[in-house]
């Protein structure tokens, strides 16, 4: 049904010449094919096009591509008065209002304008698309097309299949896409389709370490930085960009959809920030404060420098002793003795497990007992954990000593699973649950969360890189801790682990 997507006269257009529809406009302009626009108001869609124009020129006067080919992507660009206008369309890609009755009515309204064989594409970001096509005569052609802000700089779309659109349609989107420079990703319809799924676990899972008293916003943002993840921001400063006002209500919404599903549970503090107006950035204070737009930072006091006299190291993680043995090589006596001596201070490298229970499990006295998170190595940040009633002396001394050399070091209180372990397995093991539902391909997963969400790596690609089976040594250990069902493992996990495969992994 589909006209060929990769023909050079592909004529698209856009409903919608907002913050959006503009971007759109540009993108498939520059790609080569011809744009006609439209708005409900009077001059946006000028205004849009207009804007489009500005930027296809700008990236000529960057060098980017030659003034010729910047004036013959203008030239594609057109617009039109009224939906009327649209009837040459291959396809078209709606970008109004996010309100369902709104966007059903353009499409009701394209369905007597455009030909049988034109795409009706949605950029809706949180509606249904089987809903938005739900009343329409040929409802197979009407898919999402999922795009992200700013549109020219967030090379990633989704592109969305509802319960009836024709995989033809789809393909179609997909090559579309690649004109215009994006790289597309399947995804299934279902809420928050694959960018606004995956990205659940980083911001409920660090509100969850804060509301529970382990560590402060800033120490969870360094750790997830500077602590082996390599993440370009934790998730106080990723919510203090986005905003608190569009943030909050996303995790909410998210959650009510997927019938209170515990995996996606946020937290009363973002609500409560949010009603208070600390949205982040664009109010100078949120989780941070802003002065010029720049983020304050506090120094950090300078670590404690008395080491302790001698050091045991459990062994019920034999791989974490084997590395906090050799990091800790040659700056403190190393207690040898299967229990330890009076004297020794007693480490830990558990893997979502708390100090606490690693402490009992041992029968040792907890006041002289601490953990160190050895999950992504201990190169970067290191993580101290202690428990309810470390000695606050002992505690400085194994600072120092896990300082010793230049580190850096965070102090968090006793936590199952410290920081990053149960940040990352709350991460990995959504992914592994979108990979579960076949809501997206393994690949596109990662390649959603990378392009879209900016993570360093994609989760799955990620899980591959600690271990699976480490993380479901962590999550089974949470679950057994928490008792709550957010941390119950994903089978996909599961199974990868169990049989020693990438979560890469797709189905046979
Ligand atoms: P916007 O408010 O900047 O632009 C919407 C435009 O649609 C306005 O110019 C408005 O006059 C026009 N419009 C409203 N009703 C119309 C109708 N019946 N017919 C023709 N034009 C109509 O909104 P924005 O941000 O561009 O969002 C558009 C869509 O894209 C929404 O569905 C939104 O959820 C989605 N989206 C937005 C993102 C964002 O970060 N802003 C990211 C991804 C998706």
């Amino acid at each position: 049904m589909v006209r060929d997507a990769r023909s050079k006269d592909i004529t698209v257009g856009v409903v919608g010449a907002g913050a959006m529809g503009r971007g759109i406009a540009q993108i498939m302009a520059a790609g080569g094919m011809k744009v006609l626009m439209v708005d409900a108001n009077d001059g946006a869609a000028e205004a849009g096009r207009a804007f489009a124009e500005r930027m296809i020129l700008r990236t000529a006067e960057k060098g980017v591509v030659s003034d010729e080919v910047a004036a013959a992507a203008v030239a594609r660009l057109a617009v039109v008065d009224a939906l009327a206008g649209l009837a040459p369309c291959d396809v078209v890609i709606e970008a109004v209002v996010e309100i369902l009755d709104v966007k059903r009515q353009v499409f009701g309204e394209l369905e007597g304008i455009v030909d049988a064989d034109c795409i009706l594409a949605t950029n809706t970001s949180s509606l249904s698309v089987t809903a938005i096509a739900a009343g329409l005569r040929h409802r197979d052609r009407v898919a999402g097309f999922h795009f992200f802000n700013p549109v020219p700089l967030m090379k990633v779309v989704e592109v969305v299949e509802g319960l009836e659109t024709s995989s033809g349609v789809a393909d179609a989107l997909c090559v579309i896409a690649r004109r215009a420079g994006h790289e597309p990703v399947r995804a299934k319809d279902t809420p928050g389709f694959l960018v606004n799924h995956a990205g659940r676990g980083l911001n409920t899972e660090g509100v969850r370490i804060v509301s529970e008293g382990i560590a402060d916003f800033a120490g969870i943002d360094d750790l997830m930085r500077e602590g082996g993840p390599g993440f370009r921001m934790g998730p106080f400063e990723l919510m203090d960009t986005t905003g608190l006002d569009v943030s909050h209500p996303v995790m909410e919404s998210i959650y009510e959809q997927f019938y209170q599903e515990p995996r996606f549970r946020p937290g009363p503090l973002t609500r409560q920030r949010s009603i208070g107006g600390l949205h982040g950035r664009k109010t100078g204070r949120g989780f941070y404060v802003y002065e010029d737009n720049k983020k304050v930072t506090p120094p950090a006091p300078p670590a404690p420098t008395d080491l302790p006299d001698a050091v045991w190291i459990s062994n019920a993680e034999p791989a974490g002793r084997a590395m906090l043995l050799q990091a800790l090589a040659g700056t403190v006596e190393i207690d040898d003795g299967k229990k330890p001596s009076t004297r020794s201070v007693c480490l830990f490298t558990p893997l979502g497990k708390d100090t606490t229970g690693s402490a009992v499990a041992e029968n040792i006295e907890a006041e002289r007992c601490f953990a160190v998170d050895t999950l992504f190595g201990l190169d970067g940040r290191r993580t101290l954990m202690k428990t309810p009633v470390s000695d606050p002396d002992l505690c400085d001394q194994v600072h120092a000593l896990l300082a010793a050399g230049g580190h850096k070091v965070t102090v968090i209180h006793d936590s199952a699973g410290f920081v990053n372990q149960r940040i990352i397995a709350t991460v990995v093991n959504i992914a592994c649950d979108i990979a579960q539902q076949r809501i997206a391909a393994p690949d596109d997963i990662d390649k959603a969360v990378r392009l879209g969400l900016g993570y360093p790596t994609g989760p799955l690609a990620l899980g591959d890189a600690v271990g699976p089976a480490r993380l479901l040594k962590v999550l089974e250990a949470m679950v057994d801790f928490y008792g709550d069902p957010r941390y119950r493992p994903s089978p996909w996990l599961k199974r990868r682990a169990m049989l020693g495969v990438s979560l890469l992994t797709p189905e046979n």
